[in-house]
């Protein structure tokens, strides 16, 4: 008879945190965030996260200009896997040569071009500083910059070449490669400009310094650096076409990989380890998953994990359960998947870091996530809602949206996610949905907000550390009638 288990599958919602003394040692800003990233001996130093949160493995949620701006604000993406090899290296290689302060062009225009193409473009990026190059890449000879100064909409025809109006290449000031962002600084301030474009010996364009950035990137100290102060990141991989993937990303700098799959407990996802692990030793790290159980938990960390991802069916837009009836409450699945990764470092002295996949659709779950026993969660969801996020901003009504679209969707073509080793190369049935979610703004200015609510929780229940918290958070399982007491009630509330 097929086993049935006793516990009853809860998720995040089911339980409320207990208060513990608040001593002075843990208040909200004595708080610490780090967080352990990979597997170690306690005797060792992991990689670490300066904030336990990285975002999923999507094609709406971690490409590089996303990566980059988590990292700067203390956690890490990993680049999404569903695309071709090659694109994926670029993001990884973009996160990895970002200096801040230097970005790259992402508004570029050919000098053939026209006023009317450079109002769409404009519209598309948001952006008002664009470089104009003679092949209209960001990295072509720098021709000439067009700032808002250059032009006027009302006067100009729409089909004047913006080489007739731009400010010429001779009339520029500029720096050249080597400039170091107090230098380029200090040429922005002298010559009362708000752009400075960088560029080689050839007069290519290589990137551009904004004086707004100046003020940003000082604002930016719990940036997640590596030893020569680049940003991390991290890349999914599948078991597919690994021997050449894994290689072609450790080679373009990812710090640390994931095998992504909505079913991990998989001989192929041993396999996909014992490659890595077989050729990199411990010099590259991987993480694994999903699984949702104490013997999925196991499988992968003896097949050499260096963290697992636990969350089956509680994605926002999974319908896995539904299709499969495969998964488990996400409480239930993390306070399981957390009591074995603490035996395991009682019998062994090796601690694996656990993930929370999936879920989260409020803040405060996270701090119930981290006191379950993970070690860092992963959303989806969350990020997409940004700027930052590769996904299109639409105008519904008087709403702005911005698209989210699940991994086993027909539109993100990620069969290799679902496979389960027929070898059928493709989606025989979809796991996820397309769909919108509201638009937030920008990345950091959410997470500031995110996080505080985290140490808040934390200060409450009297720990100071990720470590303390799982240690000696107390939770209790709530009924439907506390649920709806925690929540406003009996009063009108007033319109904002
Ligand atoms: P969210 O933060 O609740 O939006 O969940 C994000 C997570 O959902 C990802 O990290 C994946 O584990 C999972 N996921 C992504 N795409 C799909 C899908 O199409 N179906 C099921 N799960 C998905």
């Amino acid at each position: 008879m097929a086993k049935v288990f006793d516990e009853i599958s809860r998720t995040f919602d089911e339980y409320l945190l207990i208060p513990n003394l608040t001593t002075r040692d843990c208040t909200p800003s004595k708080v610490s965030l780090t967080t352990s990233l990979s597997r170690h001996r306690e005797s060792e130093a992991p990689l670490r996260l300066n904030i336990p949160i990285v975002s999923a493995i999507m094609q709406s949620v971690s490409n590089h200009a996303l990566a980059i701006e988590l990292s700067k604000s203390g956690g890490m993406s990993f680049i999404f896997c569903s695309q071709p090899i090659g694109r994926q290296v670029d993001m990884v290689r973009k996160v990895k040569s970002y200096k801040a302060g230097f970005v790259t062009s992402d508004s570029n225009l050919e000098p053939d071009n026209t006023l009317a193409d450079l109002l769409k473009l404009k519209e598309k990026t948001g952006h008002s500083t664009v470089a104009v190059t003679d092949d209209g890449e960001p990295d072509g000879r720098l021709l000439g910059i067009i700032t808002s100064k250059d032009y006027r909409v009302t006067r100009d025809p729409l089909d004047k070449k913006v080489s007739d109006f731009m400010t010429p290449f001779s009339r520029l000031v500029y720096g050249k490669t080597g400039t170091t962002l107090t230098e380029a600084n200090d040429i922005l301030w002298k010559s009362k400009i708000d752009c400075l474009p960088i560029v080689n010996d050839r007069g290519n364009l290589v990137y551009l310094v904004f004086r707004k950035d100046y003020v940003e990137h000082k604002e930016n100290e719990g940036e997640l650096l590596d030893n020569e102060k680049r940003l991390l990141v991290g890349a999914g991989v599948n078991t597919w076409d690994y021997s050449e993937r894994v290689p072609a990303l450790v080679e373009a700098g990812a710090d640390i990989l994931c095998i992504d799959s909505s079913h991990g407990y998989t001989e192929w996802q041993s396999d996909t380890l014992k490659y890595v692990k077989d050729k990199y030793g411990d010099s590259v790290k991987a993480g694994a998953g999903n699984i949702v159980d104490p013997e999925g938990f196991l499988y992968l960390t003896k097949a050499g994990a260096d963290f697992v991802k636990v969350g089956i069916g509680g994605g926002s837009i999974c319908i896995t359960r539904e299709q499969r009836a495969i998964g488990r409450g996400q409480a239930t699945a993390i306070l399981d998947v957390a009591k074995a990764r603490d035996r395991y470092l009682e019998e062994t002295g090796t601690y694996v870091p656990i993930c929370s996949d999936g879920g989260i659709s409020h803040d405060h779950q996270i701090a119930l996530a981290l006191a379950m026993g993970a070690d860092f969660v992963m959303l989806g969801r969350y990020f997409a809602r940004f700027d930052e996020s590769p996904s299109k901003k639409i105008v519904e009504g008087n709403q702005y949206l911005k698209e989210y679209w699940g991994e086993g969707t027909n539109k993100a073509q990620n069969w290799q996610r679902y496979d389960l080793g027929d070898g059928k190369n493709a989606l025989l049935f979809e796991e996820g949905v397309d769909g919108y979610v509201p638009y937030a703004g920008k990345l950091k200015d959410n997470l500031e907000i995110t996080l505080a609510k985290i140490r808040a929780a934390m200060s409450a229940c009297g720990a100071a550390s990720i470590k303390e918290f799982q240690q000696n958070a107390r939770l209790t399982v709530v009924s439907s009638r506390t649920i709806q007491e925690g929540g406003v009630h009996d009063v009108i509330t007033k319109e904002t």
